[in-house]
């Protein structure tokens, strides 16, 4: 197979985003829309994966390289045209001798299904491949202007179009893919006399033709190539990229009975028979095994649920909840690096952060997981079919022995034995006919 390598252009400013944050750190799905960009050009299966980034946001780069390596971002400063942009990364791509394919890092929806086929166009004898789509208002995309068979000619940007270019329906999304070498060759020819006064990677279509060249097209949907270049356009992707998760998880096999309610990452990982209820949201890192049923209005992230396990409604799961196997998490329970054994039970109105509860063990309501001392996280050991009293406060580092009991009420710092009851509270006082005398006595002295 030939070598395979990605340019990301992600330089451009962002302004309509109006956001402190980079436009293509904003995330679709919990995930970056510069992270699902580099997703995309793995899952394509290329070997160098270049970020070309402005010099206004140092962020970018150091992501590309905190996942790609040192060498990942080429700067491109100032930003003069998307051919420009291609050329930064050229030396970034010294010695690469494959095929190379130019992404944006602001369409988070574009799969590597979707540029597949300029690969295969290539290995079809097509020297460079445009992906093409045809939106429903070509407004300021480029235009595919076509000419014999099915070869592309040149793509003209809309500003320079004439009214005849204008009706063109066939877009250009700005994927392209040729030789790493030609690409960087046709580009050295790239001038900027156009209507921006920038530097086009468009216009190398119309270069590589005047060199008897051949340039074909795919086409992808309009919603692969959707760009997020605004709030309310974020917001659509997320729409999109949302349905489309739940879509593939109901056809696993989830069942969900209101799927537009429930919010999903990423990397939502939901197994057949699991039963997702109504305005759920995971957060990314969550796994949820067979049968399990995450009840209405919970909030997992970094967690596992074991099979047919209980969560919610009202739960939250944080990081590191590890809920074993049919065990219960009910409402307003919030658990944080916390194993939950098999079996075991916290249904009401607890915090059990870093702790390990051993099967069958039963936490009362409003128990409370004492784990910070204001420096320092300590462990919290309930032992395994430990039954903690409500309203039980376990101030850690502490551990309940297995089978034992503690008293509603009581804090506990100290380890209980095995089997023992610990209780921590005063003996209850009862002084009879008390209240009635104090009654009497209060509405006497309303009366005068
Ligand atoms: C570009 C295409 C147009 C296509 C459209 C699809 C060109 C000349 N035009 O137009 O044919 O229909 O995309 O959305 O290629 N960027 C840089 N450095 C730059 C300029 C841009 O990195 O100097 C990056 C931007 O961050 C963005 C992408 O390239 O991710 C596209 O740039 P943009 O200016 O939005 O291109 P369009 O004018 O929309
Ligand atoms: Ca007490």
């Amino acid at each position: 197979m030939t070598a395979r390598a990605a340019i990301i252009l992600a330089a451009g400013q962002g302004t309509r985003m109006r956001s402190p944050l980079p436009k293509v750190l904003h995330k679709i799905g919990g995930r970056t829309m510069l992270d699902h960009a580099i997703d995309t050009a793995q899952e394509l299966g290329c070997e160098r994966v270049v970020v070309v980034v402005g010099a206004h946001s140092e962020a970018l780069g150091e992501r590309a390289r905190a996942r790609l390596g040192p060498d990942a971002a080429a700067l491109q400063d100032p930003p003069l045209g998307t051919g420009h942009a291609v050329l930064a990364a050229k030396d970034a791509l010294a010695g690469f001798d494959g095929d190379v394919v130019v992404t944006y890092a602001d369409t988070p929806l574009l799969s590597a299904e979707d540029i597949a086929p300029l690969f295969e166009l290539r290995k079809s004898g097509a020297d460079v491949a445009v992906l093409g789509f045809e939106p429903v208002d070509p407004g300021a995309y480029g235009r595919l202007v076509e000419g014999e068979g099915d070869r592309l000619e040149r793509i003209v940007e809309a500003k320079d179009a004439t009214p005849e270019q204008l009706l063109i329906r066939r877009c250009n999304s700005g994927v392209i893919a040729a030789p790493a070498a030609l690409l960087f060759d046709l580009l050295s020819q790239v001038g900027n006399d156009n209507a921006k006064g920038e530097y086009y990677l468009t216009d190398v279509v119309g270069l590589a033709n005047g060199r008897g060249l051949v340039v074909r097209t795919a086409t992808a949907g309009e919603e692969a190539v959707m760009g997020a270049n605004s709030q309310a356009e974020l917001a659509q992707a997320e729409r999109v990229f949302q349905a489309r998760r739940r879509a593939e998880l109901m056809d696993a096999g989830v069942h969900m009975p209101a799927p537009d309610t429930v919010h999903l990452a990423w990397d939502t990982e939901i197994a057949p028979g699991a039963v997702v209820e109504p305005y759920v949201v995971f957060g990314p890192g969550v796994k949820v095994e067979a049968s399990a049923e995450i009840r209405a209005f919970s909030h997992l992230e970094g967690a596992h649920v074991g099979p047919g396990a209980l969560v919610g409604p009202y739960a939250r799961l944080r990081p590191g909840a590890e809920i074993g196997e049919q065990a219960h998490i009910g409402n307003f329970v919030e658990v944080k690096k916390t194993t939950v054994g098999k079996g075991a039970k916290a249904n009401h109105l607890s915090y059990l952060g870093d702790g390990q509860v051993g099967a069958g063990a039963n936490i009362g309501a409003g128990t409370i997981f004492c784990n910070y001392d204001g420096f320092d996280k300590n462990l919290t050991v309930v032992g395994e079919k430990a039954f903690i009293g409500s309203n039980t406060a376990l101030i850690a580092p502490v551990t309940v022995g297995d089978g034992a009991m503690t008293g509603s009420g009581s804090v506990i710092n100290r380890d209980v034995a095995p089997d023992s009851l610990a209780l921590e509270r005063a003996q209850q006082v009862e002084l009879p006919g008390w209240a009635a005398r104090f009654r009497d006595e209060k509405r006497k002295r309303k009366k005068t």
